[in-house]
């Protein structure tokens, strides 16, 4: 059976973000193929309790890979062997994460400078689950393409299923322009599905990764949280059709605060709709205005009397 549909679409893991609230956001213009978990830490995963964690707290988990943080073996094992219980689609591990606080304990892309380590955490992770594994990863340390090669020769070799590539090096960050051409570069030489992800700014760029790349499915991050529809502008235009008006930007803020106030305890709701904020009020001419505004409420009948009180304004 195939793994991934034919232009597989994903929306990326992002920490505060990938939650319930707004994957059911997304779902409500057509959605992804898949979502991504923000990243767990394997070190908290074992003892951590559904019926009080903010982190395993979901509705539907058949369209959602959970992303893993860890470099123990063990730990990632039980993490993994725990997680498949909610049964996901798959499971992840993230050898993509460039921060300090991360790659300080030897997590995230300082993964990919331990290839034997690497190793045994994929090994670890594998048999813990049936289920599609991924490896969410950077180009690396080094811009030689065949240290890259070596590294995801051996996660093939270790039974991971497919590699989602954010195409920037452990020190570009995220400001430089993403390297597409070491998504092409992987995607010719690897047996299994190779995801490319780094600046779809647009539907137009989807396409354009398809075409220059060749691979078999893209992965959006920041601009899915600006434009949560945009992966029905990228079906419409992979199927050669014009893409539709978005929507109002009123009705999707409110929808995503209802979706949260259902989700979550007041106050993580409040604080998860300020982060969202940031990214969708960046598709209005003065979405800094709405933003501020908005960090001064602290309950939701606040933030949704500013919401509507500043679109009654702007529309005026
Ligand atoms: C706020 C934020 C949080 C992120 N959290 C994660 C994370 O938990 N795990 C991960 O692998 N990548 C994380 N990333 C990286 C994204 O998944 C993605 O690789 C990166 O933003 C590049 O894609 P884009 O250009 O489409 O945004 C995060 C990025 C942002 C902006």
């Amino acid at each position: 059976m195939q793994l991934l549909p034919d232009h597989a679409l994903l929306m990326a893991p992002m920490v505060d973000l990938s939650h319930g609230a707004y994957r059911n956001l997304v779902r409500s213009f057509s959605g992804c193929d898949l979502f991504y978990s923000e990243m767990l830490n394997a070190r908290i995963v074992p003892t951590e309790k559904p019926q009080t964690s903010l982190y395993l707290r979901w509705k539907r988990t058949d369209d959602l890979i959970f992303q893993l943080l860890g470099n123990d073996p063990e730990r990632m094992h039980l993490s993994a062997l725990k997680l498949d219980g909610y049964a996901p689609f798959g499971i992840d591990i993230n050898m993509g994460c460039w921060l300090k606080k991360v790659t300080t304990h030897g997590w995230g892309v300082k993964l990919m400078e331990d290839l034997n380590l690497a190793s045994r955490v994929v090994t670890s992770v594998r048999s813990a689950t049936q289920r599609p594994l991924s490896v969410k990863m950077r180009i690396g340390y080094s811009l030689d393409r065949e240290v890259l090669l070596d590294f995801a020769s051996m996660l093939e070799d270790a039974g991971v299923d497919f590699i989602v590539l954010h195409a920037r090096t452990a020190q570009d960050g995220l400001s430089r322009r993403a390297r597409w051409e070491y998504i092409a570069f992987l995607k010719e030489r690897l047996r299994i599905p190779v995801i490319g992800n780094g600046d779809i700014r647009s539907a137009d760029d989807a396409c354009r990764m398809f075409r220059i790349t060749g691979c078999d499915g893209v992965m959006v991050g920041r601009q899915a949280l600006i434009q949560p529809w945009i992966f029905r502008d990228i079906k419409l235009k992979l199927a050669g059709m014009d893409t539709k008006e978005s929507p109002a930007l009123n009705a999707v803020i409110l929808s995503l605060l209802c979706n949260l106030e259902e989700s979550f305890p007041e106050d993580v709701a409040c604080k998860r709709f300020k982060t969202a904020l940031f990214w969708l009020a960046q598709n209005h001419q003065f979405g800094h205005h709405l933003t501020k505004l908005a960090g001064r409420c602290h309950t939701v009948e606040g933030l949704k009397g500013c919401i509507m009180e500043f679109f009654a304004v702007s529309q005026s």
